[in-house]
């Protein structure tokens, strides 16, 4: 008897100790009390009931007990579900380096989230930039950590003041799509302390996000979901944070190691392992029912944090889409467009010089504004490039406009049904319907379908399938339609599987958005092979397609469009990638533009040297085999809604481009350092390249870039002057310097601060970002930056002492205008 008093006393204890601990409201007794005193009227299951999801966006609500379930949306550029305002993606946020926008950015999120009810919103995205074919760079900021955490704890700070919760993404290691749910990220510590993890280390440290998304992939072979090192050890421990862990969807693989871990909430419902499975796990002994107290007292501390157990109804109610937000968006586009090459000034363009203008690309009347998957956003209006440039241009200025080539996304047609055949010989083919994603199990529907060409978006195949979480197998024979080679493909959201004659050739496996993989097949008209298509749905849109292509593609270059371009005083470009290319679930294939795009330019830059090429990607392209064709180059990423706009201002000047590489653009996919590594060993990322990520490595192993990270053109220049370093003591510098505008235009200019250790006893990169700095100055003003900088500035990760350690030395200051392009430096002599 008196031990279990006293077990039940530590219990209100520790409990009590958390839950003071984690709660910042003004009357903290209060919340605490009202949370002890609701969790001891809770039965165990409805305690484990609130760490599941309830369906693919919501919490369980125990109502008894005036508990609601709590609402989430994606994402980290604009609020998802119904529309809103769409910003530019992540990367394109990072090319602006403006913290106060992403602060405001944050707020205008924050209050769409609160009108559209969400109390979390899924982001943002701080994973590094690894390589230039990750599937989700567009969604993430930088290849470096500081730049990445800088925005990251602006942003979340913004959404949070509005009383949203965040869930900062994805912890840790989700660098590619490619296998994402199975890899194994195996990575040194050093690689780990001082390139991965410390984006999330200073927004969680600074902005204090209530929520944390842990990663599908594993670190070090065990799943991001149950692994104690980086949950337990790193997260809570070392970081001190005190909101709650949730897991990406359906990136939870365990009950008892999860729970032990620090995982609190497995998302979507209906959880497969926070379920009845951990309430016999507790009442069998392996989880405490204290350590399920633990993770429901941090759900509920998130209740009160965002006022949820107060009054509801003061809260602010948000807005969406207000002529401020669309401003913002506007103001977030033009800051994001990077200026890549300008020769001869081709740029800005002047309307009063120019008659006609061909507007050219498959990217040129359609707006390209993010990438694929989670992060999409549906704005209630969309600009293309070529409406930006008609309301610019009015009847002014005549424009031609031609595609230029077939939209690059090589959709193939479905199968006909004549070409399949059913074991019965009926047309068609059998088709099998499980109510799980494993295609296991006794089927729940059985029916010929005939052909496969799918698209039940959120609707389930028939009533007796569920809506996600279901999977399908289409049995029978292809019937060859000719002789020769034939590419068949299967197209799925989520995955899908191809067998020819039982051969595995089409693997799509995996949760992503639409996504067409394919092969070549030798055939002989009229033969008969045994094929086979396992599809799953994991949640969200289900489509799938079975398709194939019969001719060898020709090259689809119009020539009305090198007509166009030859009868014009400039050409202007739009081409490069769109979310069919970029999105979840996978990675870009290689760093070339999809079809024929290449070839466009250069026919085009052949008959006119004024082209000015606009690129969309959220990742760089190669761009060798035409860059030295052409006068002008502009990267647009995915800027949101107001990409055509924001285009056009720059275009004609009406705003002096500012921003500047977050990534280093290389000449060729092979010059990046994870090149040796990526795809090498099956369901790993092995990442040998160690701390030598981005300008690390081209810098410092003497690689050139095609751009260097931190680079970007204005069409104004900026002389840098009088460099001081103080220390101030108390373990702070302060760097300060004078920056003049000396060309004609207004603009703005980010000023760079690298740091490199030059005695250093172990091996240091050449120059690392420790401050930046984003000034406006008009045409003939000078003004003073200044700069902080910390210990952590100079220090590294010592892996025997497990700490930061910033060594007694000489460090050189960099003052720069990119990472190649230094303007002062300055010696600090470290005590
Ligand atoms: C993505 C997350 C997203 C979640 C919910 C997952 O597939 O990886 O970033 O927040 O879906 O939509």
């Amino acid at each position: 008897m008196k031990r279990l008093i006293e077990s039940s006393l530590l219990r209100l204890f520790i409990l009590s100790v958390l839950v003071l601990s984690i709660n910042s409201c003004s009357n903290p007794g209060d919340s605490n009390d009202r949370i002890s005193e609701l969790i001891s009227q809770m039965t165990l299951e409805e305690k484990v009931s609130l760490l599941g999801g309830m369906d693919g966006m919501r919490t369980n609500a125990i109502p008894r007990l005036g508990i609601r379930t709590l609402n989430m949306l994606n994402g980290p550029n604009g609020v998802g579900g119904d529309p809103g305002t769409a910003f530019p993606t992540g990367v394109a946020m990072a090319a602006t380096w403006n913290e106060d926008l992403m602060h405001r950015i944050g707020v205008a999120i924050g209050n769409e989230s609160r009108a559209k009810k969400a109390d979390i919103l899924l982001g943002p995205t701080v994973n590094i930039q690894r390589m230039p074919l990750g599937g989700r760079n567009f969604e993430s900021y930088s290849e470096d950590p500081f730049l990445s955490g800088r925005l990251g704890v602006n942003f979340v700070k913004g959404v949070q003041e509005l009383g949203v919760a965040t869930s900062l993404k994805h912890f840790i290691l989700n660098n590619q799509e490619l296998s994402r749910g199975s890899y194994s990220a195996e990575v040194d510590e050093r690689a780990l302390r001082e390139i991965y993890l410390p984006a999330f280390e200073m927004v969680v440290k600074e902005a204090k996000p209530m929520t944390i998304m842990s990663a599908y992939n594993k670190f070090r072979g065990v799943h991001c979901t149950e692994n104690e090192y980086i949950l337990n050890d790193i997260l809570r421990e070392e970081w001190g944070f005190e909101g709650f862990i949730m897991s990406d969807w359906d990136a939870v693989h365990s009950t008892v190691e999860a729970s032990h871990a620090g995982l609190d909430l497995e998302m979507p419902g209906k959880p497969k392992f926070f379920n009845e499975k951990l309430v016999t796990a507790v009442k069998e002994g392996k989880v405490s029912e204290e350590e399920i107290d633990e993770k429901v007292a941090r759900i509920l501390n998130i209740y009160e944090k965002i006022g949820v157990f107060s009054d509801e109804e003061s809260l602010p109610k948000g807005k969406l889409n207000t002529v401020e937000h669309q401003e913002l968006a506007a103001q977030t586009a033009r800051e994001a467009i990077v200026l890549l090459k300008n020769e001869n000034a081709i740029l800005p363009l002047d309307k009063g010089n120019i008659k006609k203008i061909a507007v050219l690309g498959p990217n040129a009347s359609v707006n390209r504004k993010g990438g694929g998957g989670s992060s999409e956003v549906k704005p209630f209006y969309s600009v293309s490039p070529i409406e930006g440039l008609k309301s610019k241009l009015g009847n002014e200025v005549e424009l031609l406009f031609d595609e230029g080539t077939k939209p690059a996304i090589e959709d193939y047609i479905a199968i006909p049904s004549k070409y399949l055949i059913s074991e019965d010989g009926e047309p068609g083919l059998k088709a099998d319907f499980f109510n799980n994603e494993y295609v296991s199990g006794k089927a729940v529907v059985t029916r010929i379908d005939e052909n496969i060409d799918f698209h039940w978006g959120q609707k389930s195949p028939d009533k007796k399938i569920q809506v996600d979480r279901f999977s399908a197998r289409w049995t029978g024979k292809l019937i060859a339609p000719l002789t020769g080679k034939i590419r068949i493909g299967v197209k799925s959201n989520d995955g899908g599987y191809l067998y020819i004659n039982n051969r595995l050739l089409v693997n799509n496996w995996g949760m992503h958005g639409p996504h067409q993989k394919s092969t070549e097949l030798d055939v002989v008209k009229g033969e008969k092979y045994d094929i086979k298509v396992e599809y799953y749905e994991g949640g969200n849109n289900a489509e799938v397609k079975l398709g194939w292509q019969l001719t060898e593609p020709k090259t689809t270059i119009s020539k009305q469009a090198v007509e166009y371009a030859k009868n014009a005083d400039v050409v202007l470009l739009f081409v490069g990638l769109n979310k069919e290319f970029e999105g979840e679930g996978f990675d870009r294939s290689s760093m070339d533009m999809p079809g024929d795009q290449d070839e466009l330019i250069r026919a085009v830059s052949a008959v006119n040297k004024n082209t000015i090429v606009i690129i969309n990607g959220g990742n760089p392209v190669s761009m060798t085999k035409w860059i030295d064709g052409v006068d002008g180059i502009i990267q647009a990423w995915y800027l949101g809604q107001e990409t055509g706009n924001a285009l056009s201002d720059v275009l004609f000047g009406d705003y002096n481009p500012s921003g500047k590489l977050p990534v280093t653009f290389p000449k060729k996919y092979e010059d990046n350092p994870a090149f040796p590594y990526y795809q090498k060993v099956q369901n790993k990322a092995i990442m040998e390249e160690g701390i030598y990520v981005g300008y690390r490595y081209y810098d410092s192993k003497g690689v050139e870039p095609m751009f260097p990270f931190g680079y970007g053109l204005s069409y104004t220049s900026y002389e840098y002057s009088d460099l001081k370093i103080e220390n101030l003591g108390d373990e702070e510098v302060k760097v300060s310097l004078s920056v003049k505008n000396t060309g004609k235009y207004d603009g703005s200019e980010i000023v760079q601060l690298y740091v490199h250790d030059m005695e250093a006893s172990v091996d240091r990169p050449l120059k690392e970002l420790k401050g930046f700095s984003k000034v406006q100055l008009n045409s003939g003003e000078t003004k003073e930056v200044s700069i902080k900088l910390d210990k952590r500035a100079f220090a590294f990760y010592d892996i025997e002492a497990k700490e930061w350690v910033a060594e007694p030395g000489d460090f050189e200051i960099f003052i720069a205008s990119s990472s190649k392009d230094i303007r002062l430096k300055g010696i600090f002599s470290l005590k």
